[in-house]
Formats: structure tokens, sequence, C-alpha cells
């Protein structure tokens, strides 16, 4: 479990001052002392920033997460800085050896989301013994990493969880579901499983649950069908689902069994969720500022690139399995269901209404009265 910590707001005084510091090349690390190979200290704007992402079934990392850490880093490096990108499809393996390959190259800092946490621990340290700063994007990589940027994961799961609730209303106590959490490899995954239990537990029944190897889609739609099996048909009265890509897999289980309008829950505002919720086949997704969390990305990995302090930007501070104190910014998220669509993603420009209300979800739309 993380313990986060409160900084005074003072820190954004400090920030200030450390900038400008940095500006003469005598400024020191926040957190802990400045490791003695330093050699990304005193860099201009002619940064290499590595940046690795997890997988791409789930359409966040290639739709927002990096062309919003690649704008950003252009914009605060005077468009001289570069991003380096690679992809680990769900492989820790080859997400080590993408890591050692950016280590070769001497990247100046790099941008990790671990497909699993532990096992990329070996590499953040090859990193930092080659004096490269690492910030562990979205999931809380173990190993030395110097910052870490999320959402607030536990709230994630437990807005879930409260959003099934409130969706099964008054027949909770009643009901049985069937919880789908994400990857065991994936810290957040473990979060959004005890927000959701938070909520759940003792006021419906949880019939199955399951971990879902690798976030996939298809492994959620087979354990979907066992569940159903298991079950039988008219016993499950609603899915947690930990993300929309497996709300996607469980609703064609669900259908391919005649089972209709149950409430399935979800994560991400992806726009197949979103259409989905329009539709009436799931109940609710969570909207997560992705601008804000790459940004925020992007700002640590150029600062730590740079020789600069977090202060004033890292306010709140993290506890890994390994690493103590990693300075941290923690994003709010927003529940979503069909009543504030217009609120979250159109207004955040994520979508427009022509885009979620394309083809068949034309005349659900027109109920909704998103126009
Ligand atoms: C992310 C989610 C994503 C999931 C699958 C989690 O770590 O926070 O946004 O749906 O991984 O990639």
């Amino acid at each position: 479990m993380n313990t986060r910590m409160r900084r005074a707001a003072v820190a954004i005084a400090a920030g200030a001052m450390a900038v400008s510091l940095a500006a003469c090349g005598s400024a020191k690390e926040s957190g802990d002392s400045a490791d003695k190979s330093d050699s990304a200290a005193k860099k201009g704007d002619d940064i290499k920033v590595g940046l690795l992402l997890p997988e791409n079934q789930t359409a966040r990392y290639e739709q927002f997460d990096k062309p919003v850490i690649e704008k950003k880093v252009k914009e605060l490096t005077n468009n001289k800085g570069e991003v380096i990108y690679a992809n680990a499809k769900q492989d820790a393996t080859l997400q080590n050896q993408q890591v050692d390959t950016m280590v070769t190259n001497k990247v100046d800092v790099l941008i990790v989301d671990a497909v699993d946490y532990k096992a990329i621990a070996g590499s953040v340290k090859k990193a930092k013994d080659a004096g490269i700063k690492v910030v562990a994007f979205d999931r809380l990589a173990e190993g030395p990493i110097d910052a870490y940027t999320s959402f607030d994961n536990v709230t994630v799961g437990k807005t879930q969880g409260e959003a099934l609730l409130k969706a099964l209303g008054d027949k909770a106590k009643d009901s049985q579901i069937v919880m789908m959490n994400g990857s065991a490899t994936d810290p957040n995954a473990a979060q959004f499983k005890q927000g959701a239990h938070a909520a759940l537990d003792g006021k419906v029944k949880i019939g199955r649950e399951y971990d879902t190897k690798e976030w996939k889609p298809e492994n959620a739609n087979a354990n979907m069908e066992g569940a159903i099996s298991a079950l039988g048909k008219g016993k499950i009265q609603g899915v947690y689902s930990a993300n929309d890509g497996m709300a996607g897999g469980i609703i064609t289980a669900l259908k391919a069994a005649g089972i209709k309008n149950i409430p399935v829950t979800g994560q991400d505002a992806e726009l197949a969720g979103v259409q989905r919720i329009v539709a009436g086949e799931q109940y609710m997704s969570v909207f997560k500022s992705y601008p804000q969390e790459g940004q925020v990305a992007a700002e640590m990995a150029v600062r730590l690139a740079k020789g600069e302090s977090l202060d004033g930007l890292a306010n709140d501070k993290v506890d890994s399995g390994t690493t103590k104190g990693v300075p941290a910014v923690i994003v709010p998220v927003v529940s979503l269901t069909k009543d504030n669509i217009k609120e979250t993603v159109i207004k955040d420009g994520f979508y427009t209404i022509d885009q979620i209300c394309s083809g068949n979800y034309k005349a659900a739309c027109d109920k909704l009265g998103l126009k």
C-alpha cells in the first residue's frame, strides 16, 4: 500500500526558487539526495526522453498518452526535445529489453508505464546506474524511480463499485455480481480491486471473481462465459469490469448468452465504451484526464533531464514496495455515465458528438439529447 503525505503549499514558492537556481547550475534534487552519476544535470533543451508504454490494445496509450507527452516535451524544450517511443505489447521481457536499448542509446530520462511492476525493477536500477532518471507513469514501478504520476486508483475502484451499487439500487442486497479485475502484474489493478471491494463488500453477493491475464478483452470474455455457465444465466445481476476494453469482451459474452440490461462498469472513457454507454449496454466508465497526467509526466521528465527540482510540481509523495518518499502527482477522476457525457469527454475534447453518435448510435444519442 502506498502512503501519501501532503506537502505544504509553500513548496510552490520553493519550487520557483529551485528552478531559478537550476538555471545557474546549482540545483539540488528534491526528495533523496542527487545521485553521484548525475550526467543528466545541466542539459539544455536538446534532451532525449524515452517513453515506454505497456500495451496497445487499450486505446488510451497511443490515442492520448503518447501524443500528449510528445507535444508537452516539445513545448517545454523550444521544440528541441525528442521523444523516443517503445510499446511493450504486454510483454514484460520485451519491455526490459526496450529499457536496455534506451540506456544504450543514452536517453536523458525515461518515462515508464510498466507491464509488470516488479519485473521492471532491475531495468530501472540499470537506468539509474547509468545516470538516467526514471518517471513511473500511471503504474508505480518498483526500483529506484525518481518521480511518479497517476490517478487516484483506489478511488477509481471505489467509483466503479459505488456506481454499480447505484445502478442495482434497492435490489443490490438480493443481487449477485461477477467481478472482473485487471492484470495481477499491474499495481493499479490491485488498487482498483481494493477500492471496488471497499464499496461492494457486504452490499451485494460476489458470485465469481477473476484477475484477468494481461488485461485482455478476450480473457475477460472467456472468464465471463465461465461465470455464466457456473452461476446460471438468470443469476447474474451486474458485472464489475475494471476497464472498458474488458467490458467489451464481457458484454459480448452476456449478449451471446441472451443476458440483457444488466449494469456493467468500465474505465478509460474509450470511444467504444462511451458508445456502449449511449446505447445502454454499459452503465459507466471512469473519465481520467489523460492530458493532465501526460503533461505532468512530460514536465517531470524534462525537469529531471535538465537537473531541475520537482518542487512546486510534485506535491505528493508515495512509497512503492522498494522506494520510499517518491515525489508524485495524483490526478483526480470522474464517474462517467450517460448523464455527463457532454461535461466530460466532449468538454475536454476527447471526442466530438459526431464521433460518438456515428452510424447506429445516432438514435440513442438523439434520445439522450446529445446533439
Ligand atoms: C490503467 C488503465 C488501463 C489498464 C489496462 C491500467 O494500469 O490505469 O487506464 O485500462 O491499465 O492497460
